[in-house]
C-alpha cells in the first residue's frame, strides 16, 4: 500500500525519519546516551583489520562505514564490491573479520563472498534488512536494519538504515578498542539522536526546491556528482540512483579526481551536483567547484548555511541543509540526493518503482 504517495519509492523516502530512529534505537540507548552492550557482537577489540563487502547501494553504505571504522575506531578496513572480493584471492590472514551489507540478504555475489570467508574460518558479521534471509542465517553475528519491507527497486530507506547501523558499529568498535572516551561517546550518540529528529522537517522543506530543480535536470543527458570524504560515496550513490530510475547518464567522482580526467567533460550541458557540507574538507571541494564554474559548468550545491555563505559563485541551485555533526551528514545528505533522483525520474515519466532491466533481489551472478 502506497498510502498517499505516488510510488513506493516516495513512500519509502518519507519513512526514513521513523525507520532510521527505530534502527538507531536498536543499537543506542537514547536515555543513557550510550551504545548498547552487544552492539558489537564481533570482537572488534581483537581485530587488526575488517573486510567489508556488498553490491550497489549497500556497497556505498559500506564505503562510508570504512571512513567511520578507520576514523573513530582506528580499525583498518578493506572494501570491495562482492563480485570482485570473491575472486581477488585476498590473503585472509591475521586477526580479521568480514562484514557483509545487504538489504535482501540474498544477493548472489555477496553470499558467495560470505561463504568464501566462512570457509577460511573468518568471523562473519552481516547487516541485513530481511531477517530470515540466507545471508542472515549464515552469518555469525547479524546486525539488523529495521527499515521494514523495501518495495521500490531503488534502495532508499535500507541505505540510510545501513548507515545508522554502520555508525553505531563504528562507535561500538571505537569503545571496544579504547579510541573513544565516555564523553566523546555521549557527544556522538547525542548527535545521532538529535540528527534523526530533523530528517522529517528537512524532507518537507527541501522538496519544492528539488522538484523545481528536477524539472530542469530532466532536460539533460549527463550529470556529474562530486564529493570528498564520506560525501564521495554519497556522490557515487547519487549517480547510481539517478541513472537507475531516470536513465539519465550520471557519474560520481571523488572531488579531487576532477582534474585527473572528468574535467574534460565540463560544459554547460552537464550539470555538476556538489555534495559539500561545511566540514574540514569544504575549502578543497569549493576550489574544485571554482574549476567547474570557470569552465562554464552549471553547479548544484548541496551544503549548509556556512557553506552557502562561503561560496560566491552563481549556482543553478543551492540546497541548504541544517548544520549537523560529521557522523550525521551522510544520512542527512542522502535525503536530497534521493529526492533529486526520484523527482527527476517522475518528470522523465519512467517506471520509478520498477525500472527497466532491474530486479529487487539479484540472486544470479
Ligand atoms: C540500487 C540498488 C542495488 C542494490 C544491490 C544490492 O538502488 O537497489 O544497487 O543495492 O543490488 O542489493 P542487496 O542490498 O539486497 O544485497
Amino acid at each position: 500500500d502506497k498510502g498517499n504517495h505516488r510510488h513506493f519509492m516516495e513512500k519509502e523516502i518519507y519513512e526514513q525519519p521513523e525507520v532510521v530512529t527505530h534502527t538507531l534505537a536498536h543499537y543506542i540507548d537514547f536515555a543513557k546516551g550510550e551504545i548498547r552492550d552487544g552492539a558489537d557482537k564481533l570482537d572488534f577489540a581483537a581485530l587488526d583489520r575488517l573486510a567489508i563487502s556488498a553490491c550497489g547501494t549497500a556497497y556505498y553504505a559500506g564505503l562510508i562505514g570504512k571512513y567511520w571504522f578507520e576514523r573513530y575506531a582506528r580499525l583498518p578496513v578493506e572494501i570491495d564490491v562482492a563480485s570482485e572480493f570473491r575472486y581477488r584471492e585476498m590473503p585472509l590472514t591475521g586477526k580479521m573479520a568480514a562484514l557483509f551489507v545487504s538489504q535482501s540478504g540474498e544477493t548472489a555475489d555477496t553470499l558467495a563472498s560470505l561463504r568464501y570467508c566462512k570457509g577460511e574460518g573468518v568471523a562473519i558479521g552481516a547487516i541485513v534488512n530481511v531477517a530470515e534471509s540466507t545471508i542472515a542465517r549464515e552469518a555469525d553475528a547479524v546486525f539488523p536494519t529495521l527499515a521494514g519491507p523495501e518495495i521500490g527497486v531503488a534502495s532508499t530507506k535500507a541505505f540510510t538504515c545501513q548507515l545508522a547501523v554502520l555508525a553505531s558499529l563504528a562507535l561500538a568498535a571505537a569503545k571496544a578498542r579504547g579510541t573513544l572516551t565516555r564523553a566523546q561517546e555521549s557527544e556522538m550518540v547525542q548527535a545521532l539522536v538529535e540528527g534523526r529528529r530533523i530528517f522529517g522537517e528537512v524532507l518537507r522543506s527541501v522538496q519544492p526546491r528539488i522538484e523545481r530543480l528536477s524539472r530542469e535536470l530532466s532536460q539533460y543527458k549527463d550529470v556529474l556528482y562530486l564529493g570528498r570524504g564520506t560525501n564521495y560515496p554519497l556522490a557515487l550513490e547519487g549517480a547510481l540512483k539517478l541513472k537507475e530510475i531516470s536513465y539519465i547518464h550520471a557519474e560520481g567522482y571523488a572531488a579531487g579526481e576532477l582534474k585527473h580526467g572528468p574535467i574534460a567533460l565540463i560544459d554547460e550541458a552537464m550539470p555538476v551536483i556538489v555534495i559539500a557540507p561545511h566540514d574540514k574538507l569544504f575549502e578543497k571541494t569549493a576550489s574544485n567547484m571554482q574549476e567547474v564554474a570557470a569552465r562554464g559548468g552549471r553547479i548544484i550545491l548541496i551544503t549548509d548555511e556556512k557553506g552557502a555563505r562561503a561560496v560566491s559563485l552563481k549556482t543553478m541551485e543551492t540546497i541548504i541543509l541544517p548544520q549537523v555533526a560529521d557522523i550525521v551528514t551522510p544520512i542527512l545528505y542522502a535525503l536530497p540526493v534521493q529526492l533529486i533522483a526520484y523527482h527527476t525520474a517522475v518528470f522523465m515519466g519512467t517506471d520509478v518503482d520498477q525500472p527497466r532491466n532491474l530486479a529487487k533481489s539479484v540472486t544470479v551472478e
